[in-house]
């Protein structure tokens, strides 16, 4: 079933084919992908194999990822928020969150918008823990976390290799109880 979440400001769905070029306008920037080094696609190809897959992913059953075009009410497609079940089966009900944003929309709750809404489309669709990392020194990630409600549970010293350096790597977490 395809997955249409509205906010105030945007609508989080499902991939179509035609998100590649928009997407890629994204994922081919070093600025954009410079914390996420392993989403850098270099050739358009790249970009449409990834939304092919996302779309296979809607049929799956059962669903292990949902990767989610965050776009504007004026239909512009400017990121993508994704969950994805870790660790197995759907009834252990433990997802990871991701997300990131076109550089031209930073710093204007866009992506704090969409990370609240997925939470509480997971919830409200049986997770019962969501978690997400990002390095520590990642802090406009680590502050939409925190502005989502999610709660800082570890700081992994020296855990990540990026850029050439062993870095330090928050994690946090959601539980569906604690929202209620
Ligand atoms: C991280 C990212 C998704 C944030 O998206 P965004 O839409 O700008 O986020 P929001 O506007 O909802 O919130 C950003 C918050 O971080 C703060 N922030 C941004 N850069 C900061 C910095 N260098 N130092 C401190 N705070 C910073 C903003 O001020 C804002 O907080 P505020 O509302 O309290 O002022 C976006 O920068 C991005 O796509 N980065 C590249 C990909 C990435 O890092 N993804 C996450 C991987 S873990």
């Amino acid at each position: 079933m395809r997955i249409a979440i509205e906010t105030p400001r945007l609508i989080l769905r499902d991939h179509v084919p035609e998100d590649a070029g928009a997407l890629h306008a994204i994922l081919s920037s070093p600025a954009a992908t410079y914390y996420i080094p392993s989403m850098y696609h270099e050739a358009l190809d790249e970009t449409r194999r990834y939304v092919e897959a996302a779309i296979r992913d809607i049929d799956a059953s059962p669903r292990l990822r949902y990767n989610l075009a965050i776009v504007t009410r004026e239909n512009r497609l400017i990121g993508e928020v994704g969950l994805h079940l870790i660790d197995g089966e759907p009834e252990c009900g433990h997802y990871g969150l991701g997300y990131y944003l076109h550089p031209d929309f930073w710093n204007r709750g866009f992506t704090t918008e969409a990370a609240g809404a997925a939470l509480g489309f997971i919830f409200k669709n049986g997770a019962f823990r969501v978690s997400a990392s990002c390095l520590a020194e990642n802090l406009g990630s680590r502050r939409v976390l925190e502005k989502s409600g999610m709660v800082q549970e570890a700081l992994l010293r020296a855990h990540t290799r990026h850029d050439g350096e062993w870095k330090d790597c928050a994690v946090y977490r959601a539980f569906a109880e604690d929202r209620i």
